[in-house]
């Protein structure tokens, strides 16, 4: 099972990733994958300089588009 952490720490939140978690919700939702990808939230990581962060198993994605993401969810 993949693990994806999306920081909802405030600077991430309001920079993107209220967006990104909705669309990584809609994307798991429509395409069938809750048992295959596990959605959480995670508090700040101290790298907001980077954010929006979003991690997929561990491996940090610095604001991600939604084209980038799209690509990362398909390769799982
Ligand atoms: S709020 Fe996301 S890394 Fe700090």
């Amino acid at each position: 099972m993949a693990i994806i952490k999306v920081c909802l720490g405030s600077s991430c939140f309001v920079r993107g990733n209220d967006k990104t978690l909705a669309f990584l919700e809609d994307y798991i939702r429509r395409n069938n994958k809750n048992a295959t990808i596990e959605l959480l939230g995670c508090r700040c990581t101290n790298s907001c300089q980077d954010g929006p962060t979003v991690f997929v198993d561990d491996k940090k994605y610095c604001h991600p588009t939604q084209e980038e993401l799209l690509r990362i969810l398909e390769a799982l």
